[in-house]
């Protein structure tokens, strides 16, 4: 079999601390399942500006697009916070996304029975949760032309963005979100904000074609984005997959991570179009971000890092058996009460990222 090319962007903050942690299962999937990848590491962010004077270079980029994964660790900082739009360490990732065609983001939410307490929710509104968001990630809001910020003639300024999406650009969303919603309970909710915005009056007539030509055994709903947001903290598991446009999709996430217990314990896969072996460039990172409190503290919580690199097996390589054993080592390192000080609860131990990496490590070691 031909080595697994994964690139590893560490990027800034905590993203450094637990891709360390990731490594130290890439070294045991080797020693222990040999399972050999291809390492290569490189800069995103404000720790490439500071080496390239951009947050994501050329070489790094064509990097991405030759490796069969990528694994990104967080970008940002207040360090960088001064620059100039174009060079802020977002664009980074903005960038490799919209380069690499990542249009397809899965940000499954599941509550762990270990951590139902953890959340600010009670615990009987989250126990069993197991959601999967799924997040257009190359146009919508954040990608729209025109946009900008300009000076009107008689002195006032204006800002602007442009929300837009084209019917390919719905219809190849939809038709990831339909897939996903047959591999699970066959439910798909849309979310929207069609009472007001005629870009998402398109997306959900296109929603509905879709529904009716090809995925007639999946029941769509539709919801305004609001609304979705009230739900999703009053009776989240109602949901089963909810696809969206990029910026409400951003923010749901963020919703739904809470629901967990913590954003610490988010995976995602940004996936792109099938080639015609069916392989998809795909990128896999964390949802939250470079936490620049914590950073350097060795206080992070590695699991949504850990996770992710799960999903990369389970996506990009197929390797469905290792992505559970990690997620069964994660789950059996929680229940024996370790915690990072994010998820943390009274009468466990309170444990650094370095710590809970070496635990999951050793629990790997148990299972197999
Ligand atoms: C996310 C993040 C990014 C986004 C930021 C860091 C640009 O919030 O991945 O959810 O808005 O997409
Ligand atoms: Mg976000």
């Amino acid at each position: 079999m031909a080595a697994k090319k994964l690139l590893i962007l560490p990027g800034d903050g905590i993203g450094v601390e637990v891709m360390v942690q990731v490594r130290r299962i890439i070294e045991w999937m080797a020693k222990r399942r040999n399972v050999a990848f291809d390492l290569s590491e490189g800069l995103i962010g404000g720790s490439a500006y500071d080496v390239h004077g951009t947050p994501l270079a050329d070489e790094t980029l064509a990097d991405a697009m030759a490796a069969d994964a990528v694994l990104l660790g967080a970008v940002g900082g207040p360090k960088w916070d001064n620059l100039p739009f174009q060079d802020k360490p977002e664009r980074g990732l903005l960038k490799i996304r919209k380069e690499m065609g990542l249009f397809a983001n899965l940000r499954p939410a599941t509550v762990l029975d270990a951590l139902a307490d953890a959340s600010t929710l009670k615990a009987e509104v989250v126990t069993g949760l197991d959601i999967m968001i799924l997040r257009e990630l190359t146009g919508g809001l954040y990608f729209g032309e025109p946009r900008g910020i300009e000076t009107l003639p008689n002195g006032d300024r204006k800002g602007f963005n442009t929300l837009v999406y084209t019917t390919p650009e719905i219809v190849r969303i939809g038709r990831v979100a339909f897939d996903l919603a047959r591999k699970r309970s066959k439910r798909l909710c849309s979310v929207d904000k069609a009472n007001v915005l005629e870009c998402t009056v398109l997306w959900r007539e296109e929603m509905i074609k879709l529904q009716q030509t090809e995925y007639p055994d999946v029941e769509l709903t539709h919801m305004y984005v609001d609304n979705a947001a009230m739900q999703l903290v009053r009776n989240p598991k109602q949901f089963d997959v909810m696809v969206t446009e990029n910026m409400f999709g951003d923010i749901l996430s963020d919703c739904a991570a809470m629901l967990t217990g913590s954003l610490g314990m988010l995976p995602s896969a940004s996936l792109g179009a099938a080639d015609a072996d069916g392989k998809r460039r795909a990128l896999y990172e964390p949802v939250h971000g470079s936490a620049p409190d914590i950073a350097g503290k060795d206080m992070a919580n590695p699991l949504a890092t850990i996770m992710s690199f799960a999903m990369c097996l389970r996506y990009s390589f197929n390797m469905d058996e290792d992505a559970e054993l990690i997620e069964a080592a994660v789950k059996n390192v929680l229940k024996g009460g370790l915690r990072t000080g994010d998820i943390m609860q009274p009468g466990k131990a309170k444990v650094s990222t370095t710590v809970m990496g070496e635990a999951i490590v050793r629990e790997l070691d148990k299972l197999k």
